[in-house]
């Protein structure tokens, strides 16, 4: 799907914000090399950077990495199922992307080349059970209004064995993988939620540009009784995976 950087600086600035458990969990320390895979507008590059690691961010969007570089980040537009690099990095991190890339096999080999022997693979994104409340809820209003919501999920959010197992069949040797329930305040409410994180979604599906702001009405009074405290105040089900790996000497 298609980011909007400046709809994510202000409805999604949770995200990277949220991402501090991750990042101290890298450790980055000066002179290193990292490659932060699925950048995004960069925050948290940047923060890595300041550490005085030498960053490299990736990511698929041009619209973010443009926001990125304007951050002063060396960003690059990449696919992260397709990572050309070779045993040039300490360390590749991640922060709510790894989700966005699906099938786990190609992400993990790229990573695992892009390592220098002994190199970390750090990171968190969605895990099994993340944001359920809101997926179904999506998926009922589309079908409700007649659209055909394919069966198979378009994220890929793992158990905590399940995504081990995908990183030892990449050659990694496991440190640590926990899922983290983390319900999570969406202060700009859940219209704008659905607007940012689920637009792609909905606009895959077929639904015309319209019948969009519908849809995520409808969605949003069908997650109120259960998202929504009686103040009106939004906590999204957010469930993350979160795991350090290394390449072994
Ligand atoms: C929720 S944002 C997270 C951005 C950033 N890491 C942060 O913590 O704010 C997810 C990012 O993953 C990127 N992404 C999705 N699929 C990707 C892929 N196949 N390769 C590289 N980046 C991808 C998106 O473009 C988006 O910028």
């Amino acid at each position: 799907m298609a980011w909007d950087p400046q709809a994510y600086a202000a409805h999604a600035a949770f995200v990277p914000a949220l991402g501090n458990a991750a990042f101290e969990l890298l450790g980055a320390v000066a002179g290193e090399r990292v490659l932060d895979l699925g950048c995004g507008d960069g925050v948290l590059t940047s923060r890595i950077a300041a550490e005085g690691a030498e960053v490299v961010g990736i990511d698929a969007d041009p619209a973010m990495v443009a926001a990125a570089v304007e951050k002063g980040v060396n960003a690059r537009l990449g696919d992260g199922r397709r990572l050309t690099f070779a045993g040039e990095f300490d360390a590749v991190f991640s922060n709510a992307a790894l989700h966005w890339m699906g099938d786990p096999a190609p992400v993990v080999a790229g990573v695992f080349r892009a390592l220098k022997p002994g190199g970390r693979f750090v990171g968190e994104f969605g895990g099994h059970g993340n944001i359920a409340a809101i997926r179904v809820a999506v998926r009922a209003v589309l079908a409700a209004r007649g659209y055909r919501v394919p069966a198979a999920e378009e994220n890929y959010y793992p158990t905590a064995p399940e995504y081990r197992v995908a990183l030892e069949a990449g050659g990694f040797v496991v440190d640590g993988c926990w899922i983290v329930p983390r319900p999570t305040p969406i202060a700009s409410g859940m219209a704008a939620w659905l607007q940012t994180f689920r637009g792609g979604f909905i606009d895959a599906i077929g639904v015309p540009a319209a019948e969009r702001a519908q849809v995520i009405e409808d969605t949003r009074a069908m997650l109120r009784p259960i998202l929504a405290d009686g103040a009106g105040n939004w906590t999204a089900d957010y469930v993350r995976l979160r795991f350090a790996a290394h390449k072994p000497e």
